[in-house]
């Protein structure tokens, strides 16, 4: 944090966070609270809440939220400090010179010589393939028709066949051999020591979206295996949250993006003058790329392999940028197999033509799925429309889930009545807003209905199955956890079950490199009881001086957790004894650690009335949460002293028997 917590306070509790967002969006007030559209995702019936009480905002449709700070630095795509600066401003507050921890300034003198090393090996590689060495680079860009243009724009570079030269190179710029290593441009192992990760290779330099070299993809000449490598991720490096060709795609005039799976594809793309296309990064495509593309645009084209990988990810993939809020077609490459070979093979009046008639990403579901089923068998075309009735129910929208029955009525000649009916039979039984899935298994719409009821919430405690709550985090249903968690959250996805998660995986990955695992249901039904408990806190201030002797800030699982509570419990134990739900957040530095913040701090448990039964729950809730801090204690072995573990059984003994008043 650049300013002290204290000015953030100041300039947020000067704030009027409902004025802040209404510059920029619409409000209605509906009871204590504003309600309008989220300018964070598309959505047609308004998710996206104000909450004057706790000064923040919060989307139940795609989890977006957060404080006053938060909103501007999504909505500007600006950092902490310029929002807060903006706010300071409205505020007339005036704002002391920044003050930079020792941690930050160390964090960001590492960044920086990272970038460094990777800005030195991408002169190098790009100044080779211009000498005589990289002649044989050279050949293959221009067999493969690359302009001088097209390699200058993109940085394109060689690695000839020398093991060691670049890591010679970069150790006379003076980088010291631990920073060579983990900017990933080298490997070591005992008989070669420090040597060149890439060789024999044309480079393609990765940039992110300012245009800072952050990694490398290296493809042979020839067709040996792997065809490429890439850098394996780093301090600098996040393959799930960049996007390859984005730093030049940003500033297209294209009303949409195109996203494709190949380096190539793209430089070819831009060469025809598509600037408008990006790429994944040898990896599967990811929510946080969804999330990366939606500040930049609505609408994303997938120009994907036309073969049965590249339909299985585009499928896969549909699902991704929807749930990110975004809208998404299918450019048809048939009957070529990828964007660049279509261009080498048509031109590119052909392939603004394709462009043009990109396929409704929703049409092009359903007709992937005609093709398992078979129309002229009664039974058969019976279960397909059955299916589209299903997918039908996923538009939470009425208008808009009518034109899509009326259009998909006439695609696949089905009266238009009788699909209406299905559709209805199927909403009716399990909500509207939900996936093909959750229609089928007939579960309640959770996205809708926000509460817990009354007879769910009293079981809690005994409750092992995490899907019972209603968690009002993030839109994939994903919960703020520690970096494992979070990763697996950005590698998951609400539809799971649809398509295999990583089919990709095999060809994409970098070998040996393995995703780490996501969180466990149990993991998972913890993480929402500390949000429930940590909401409460904030809401009730009066329980916190009951819990308190019970749980402490170390009590919490995970990291984000674990500091939020400690801010919580700072702020209960100083003079207000209250907390303030935007200061706790604003003391998170980046937009994704705030958006956790706010997930955690709005899980509300609602419905029970009942004074007993509440306080029943909330000692439910805190037992469970000291239970399983016991466990880890436990587990961790002689971290803590024999006393530290004493008193922590007996504070559990007593919590049995607590009454907490309410
Ligand atoms: P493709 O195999 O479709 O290759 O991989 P391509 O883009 O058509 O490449 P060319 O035209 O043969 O040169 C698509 C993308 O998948 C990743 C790379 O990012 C590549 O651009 N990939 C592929 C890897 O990371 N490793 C591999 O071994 C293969
Ligand atoms: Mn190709």
């Amino acid at each position: 944090m650049y300013y002290p917590q204290e000015i953030v306070d100041e300039v947020l509790a000067n704030t009027d966070i409902v004025d802040v967002v209404s510059a920029h969006v619409h409000l209605k007030k509906r009871g204590k609270d504003y309600l309008g559209l989220c300018p964070f995702h598309n959505e047609k019936t308004p998710s996206f809440n104000v909450i004057p009480a706790k000064n923040m905002f919060y989307c139940f449709g795609c989890g977006a939220g957060g404080s006053a700070i938060t909103f501007l630095m999504k909505y500007n795509n600006c950092t902490f400090t310029e929002a807060l600066k903006e706010l300071a401003d409205r505020a007339q507050i005036t704002l002391p010179a920044p003050n930079y921890s020792e941690e930050t300034k160390k964090r960001e003198k590492h960044r920086q010589d990272l970038l460094a090393v990777n800005k030195e090996a991408a002169t190098y590689y790009y100044k080779l393939l211009r000498t005589r060495k990289g002649m044989r680079g050279m050949k293959y860009f221009t067999d493969r028709a690359l302009s001088p243009e097209t390699m200058k724009m993109f940085g394109l570079g060689f690695a000839d066949g020398a093991r060691s030269d670049l890591t010679e190179h970069l150790r006379k710029a003076g980088f010291s051999d631990e920073l060579i290593l983990e900017s990933d441009v080298a490997v070591f192992n005992e008989k070669q020591g420090l040597h060149d990760r890439f060789f024999n290779r044309v480079m393609f330099p990765i940039q992110d979206v300012r245009g800072r070299v952050i990694g490398f993809g290296g493809r042979v000449l020839g067709d040996a295996k792997p065809k490429y490598i890439n850098s394996s991720d780093t301090m600098i490096f996040d393959k799930g949250r960049n996007l390859y060709a984005l730093n030049l795609a940003r500033r297209t005039k294209a009303d949409h993006l195109i996203l494709c799976e190949g380096y190539m594809d793209v430089i070819a793309m831009h060469q025809a003058g598509f600037n408008q296309a990006v790429a994944s990064l040898g990896t599967a495509f990811t929510p946080g790329q969804a999330a990366l593309l939606r500040r930049y645009t609505k609408r994303v084209l997938l120009a994907y392999d036309s073969d049965g990988a590249g339909v299985r990810a585009a499928l896969r993939n549909i699902g991704i940028l929807r749930n990110g809020g975004l809208e998404s077609s299918v450019i048809d490459l048939r009957p070529h197999k990828d964007p660049d070979e279509f261009i080498k093979a048509e031109g590119k009046e052909a392939f603004q033509a394709r462009i043009d008639n990109a396929e409704n990403s929703f049409f092009y579901e359903l007709r992937m799925l005609s093709q398992s089923y078979r129309m002229d068998d009664p039974a058969s075309r019976t279960a397909f429309h059955r299916e589209v009735a299903r997918k039908l129910c996923t538009f939470t929208d009425e208008i808009e889930r009518e034109n899509y029955i009326a259009a998909s009525a006439e695609k696949y000649f089905i009266k238009t009545d009788s699909l209406r009916r299905l559709v209805a039979q199927y909403g009716n039984a399990a909500g509207y807003g939900q996936t093909a899935g959750e229609a089928r298994r007939g579960r309640p719409n959770t996205q809708n209905a926000s509460k817990v009821s009354p007879d769910r919430s009293r079981k809690l405690a005994a409750d092992r199955r995490p899907d019972r709550f209603v968690p009002s985090g993030t839109s994939d249903g994903s919960l703020p956890g520690d970096t494992v968690g979070k990763a697996a959250a950005a590698g998951g996805q609400r539809n799971a079950a649809a398509v295999p998660a990583d089919e990709k995986a095999g060809r994409g990955a970098d070998p040996g490199r393995r995703a780490p695992a996501g969180p466990t249901r149990a993991q998972k039904a913890l993480w929402e009881k500390q949000c429930l408990l940590l909401t409460w806190i904030v809401d009730d201030p009066a329980v916190f001086a009951q819990l308190s002797r019970y749980l402490e800030p170390q009590d919490f699982d995970g990291a984000v957790y674990q500091r939020a509570a400690g801010l919580v419990w700072e702020q209960m134990g100083s003079g207000s004894g209250t907390a303030n739900a935007a200061s706790v957040i604003s003391a998170f530095e980046t937009e994704e650690e705030q958006e956790s913040a706010a997930s955690i701090l709005n899980m509300h448990l609602e419905g029970i009335e009942d004074a007993d039964d509440r306080a029943k729950t909330l000692r439910e809730l805190v037992y469970f949460i000291k239970q399983a801090s016991l466990e880890r204690m436990t587990q961790n072995g002689g971290r803590q002293s024999l006393q530290e573990l004493l008193s922590a059984k007996q504070k559990l003994q007593a919590l049995r028997t607590v009454r907490f008043q309410l």
